[in-house]
C-alpha cells in the first residue's frame, strides 16, 4: 500500500458548538436616534436573544502517527471550558469580561471568540495546530466570519 502521508496533508477540522445568550446592540457614545438608525429593533432597552451556532476549525497537517490532525474530544472540552461556560445563557452587554466596552455585535463577538481560543490553544500551536477560522451564525441567515487577520 502506497504511504498517503508520505506528503504532508494539509486538512482542516471543524467542531460545532452552541450556546444562548441576551444582547442589545446600542453605543452609549451614540445618540438615541442614531442608535435606532444603526441598529434598529435590536437597540430595544431590553435587549434579545439569540441562538448561536458557532464554527471552529483548525488546520494543520495530518498526524503521522494518530491519522488525527487534533483530537476532537480535547477540541470539545476546550470548547466547553472557554466558550460555553463563558457566554451561555449571559447577557453579553453585562455578564462577559472580554465585551466590557464593546457593542456586542457578531463581528465583535467573532474576534473575541478568536482572541480567546488562540491564547488557550497556544500549546498546539507549537505542534503545527493553527486556529483557521471562526464562524458565527447569529440566525439561519446571517453569519460572520473571521480568520484572524
Ligand atoms: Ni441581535
Amino acid at each position: 500500500m502506497n504511504d498517503i502521508l508520505e506528503k504532508p496533508r494539509k486538512i482542516y477540522v471543524t467542531r460545532k458548538i452552541e450556546f444562548n445568550a441576551a444582547h442589545r446592540l446600542f453605543n452609549p457614545e451614540l445618540s438615541d436616534e442614531e442608535n435606532r438608525q444603526f441598529y434598529g429593533k435590536c437597540s430595544g432597552e431590553f435587549g434579545h436573544g439569540h441562538n448561536y451556532l458557532l464554527e471552529i476549525t483548525l488546520s494543520g497537517f495530518i498526524d503521522r502517527k494518530t491519522g488525527y490532525l487534533f483530537d476532537l474530544k480535547a477540541l470539545k472540552q476546550i470548547l466547553e471550558e472557554e466558550i460555553v461556560s463563558r457566554f451561555d445563557h449571559r447577557h453579553l452587554n453585562h455578564e462577559v469580561g472580554e465585551l466590557a466596552g464593546h457593542v456586542p455585535t457578531t463581528e465583535i463577538l467573532a474576534v473575541i471568540v478568536w482572541e480567546i481560543l488562540e491564547s488557550r490553544l497556544q500549546a498546539i500551536t507549537k505542534q503545527g495546530v493553527s486556529l483557521h477560522e471562526v464562524t458565527i451564525h447569529e440566525t439561519g441567515k446571517n453569519s460572520v466570519t473571521y480568520l484572524g487577520e
